[in-house]
């Protein structure tokens, strides 16, 4: 129907270095696409970042150009808000208060919290444990219905949900219980070269890491050197890590299903399979890259940008936070 309210999607990611090919395909292009779906509201999660620690010159950069990477992507920002969660002090301030409804015990079962502190001896925060009510907040503030998360944010969200029952149970209707949104297509993109772990920036093989803003004879470069097997048949089974990985990347961006895409390269090697997802990366990315040298060079428009979507997001979530202390006991 029309005039059906739309559901609210709702997603944050952290601006921690560059983007990588995952990030895209795994987040932001489905972010592009629920746009037509839901009312959207994207942020980047730079409090979250601090958990580990920044070098400041170097946080500013990655902040303002994963603003402007994820902009080039095809946000837009007459549809969607797209703010700063540190512009906005809501976040920190239900943070403080959810933390004292989120209980010892479900933190330390957290497994990224395991992961990293494990990652991060010598720097075990309290921030860092505490980082799923910071989550919690940047949902709940927002009555969102749905959140777009990888695999590995799942816990966290199921956290979210756990927090919020809890306090609609001691105080009724305060939040909406949000649900996980975990895409069907792209959602995992493995590393070229070693295609039984995950793309990451933090891969210590360069190769087997795509970046969002890498030139096309990189991008090339890496797709010829992925790692694939000695049956040279393009053909998507149980133990040919490397060509699945580079079939779902194929298929999520042409479009094209798995069988489609076995049936076309049906006689062909290895090498021409290659060169054909790497091409058609290339041009995927081309325009996402010309849009985001345009855009950094505008630090203004950016400025408009995120102060416009800073200020909507105050003003929706301060309603949440108002509610939440009222019903607590604060006086307002
Ligand atoms: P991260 O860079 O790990 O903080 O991840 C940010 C977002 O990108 C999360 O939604 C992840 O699930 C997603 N993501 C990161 N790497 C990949 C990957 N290799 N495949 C699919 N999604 C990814
Ligand atoms: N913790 C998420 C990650 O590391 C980022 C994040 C912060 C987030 N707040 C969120 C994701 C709220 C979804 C909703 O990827």
């Amino acid at each position: 129907m029309e005039n059906e309210k739309r559901k609210i999607a709702l997603s944050l990611i952290q601006p921690s270095g560059t983007i990588t090919l995952g990030n895209y395909l795994g987040a932001l292009k489905n972010w592009v696409d629920m746009q037509e779906k839901f009312d959207c509201i994207f942020a980047l999660a730079d409090l979250h970042t601090i958990t580990v620690r920044q070098e400041p010159a170097k946080m500013r950069k990655n902040i303002l150009d994963a603003y402007a990477s994820i902009l080039a992507c095809g946000i837009d920002v007459e549809k969607s808000l797209f703010f700063i969660q540190s512009h906005v002090h809501t976040h920190a301030e239900l943070a403080w208060i959810l933390n004292c409804y989120t209980q010892f015990g479900e933190l330390s079962r957290m497994t990224q919290f395991k992961d990293k502190s494990a990652k991060h001896a010598d720097n075990i925060n309290a921030g860092l444990f505490t980082y799923p009510a910071l989550m919690a907040a940047d949902i709940l503030l927002y009555q969102a219905d749905l959140v777009p998360v990888g695999a590995d944010q799942v816990q966290h969200l199921e956290l979210t949900r756990d927090i919020a029952n809890r306090f609609n149970g001691l105080y009724p209707n305060v939040f909406k219980v949000p649900e996980a949104y975990v895409p069907k297509t792209g959602a995992r993109v493995m590393s070229l070269q070693d295609p039984t772990r995950k793309m990451s920036k933090s891969d210590e093989n360069v190769n087997g890491c795509v970046h969002l803003l890498d030139d096309a004879d990189t991008i090339m470069r890496k797709f010829k050197r992925a790692v694939t097997d000695s049956e040279a048949v393009v053909r998507y089974a149980e133990g040919k890590d490397g060509i699945n990985n580079l079939i779902d990347i194929y298929s999520t961006i042409t479009g094209l299903s798995r069988e489609q895409i076995e049936k076309d390269f049906d006689g062909k090697g290895y090498g021409d399979f290659k060169a054909a997802v790497g091409e058609a990366v290339v041009e995927h990315l081309k325009p996402i890259r010309a849009e985001y040298e345009k855009l950094i060079k505008d630090k203004a428009y950016l400025e408009e940008c995120y102060r416009k979507a800073d200020d909507i997001a105050l003003r929706i979530s301060q309603r949440t936070l108002s509610k939440a202390k009222k019903k607590i006991g604060f006086i307002l």
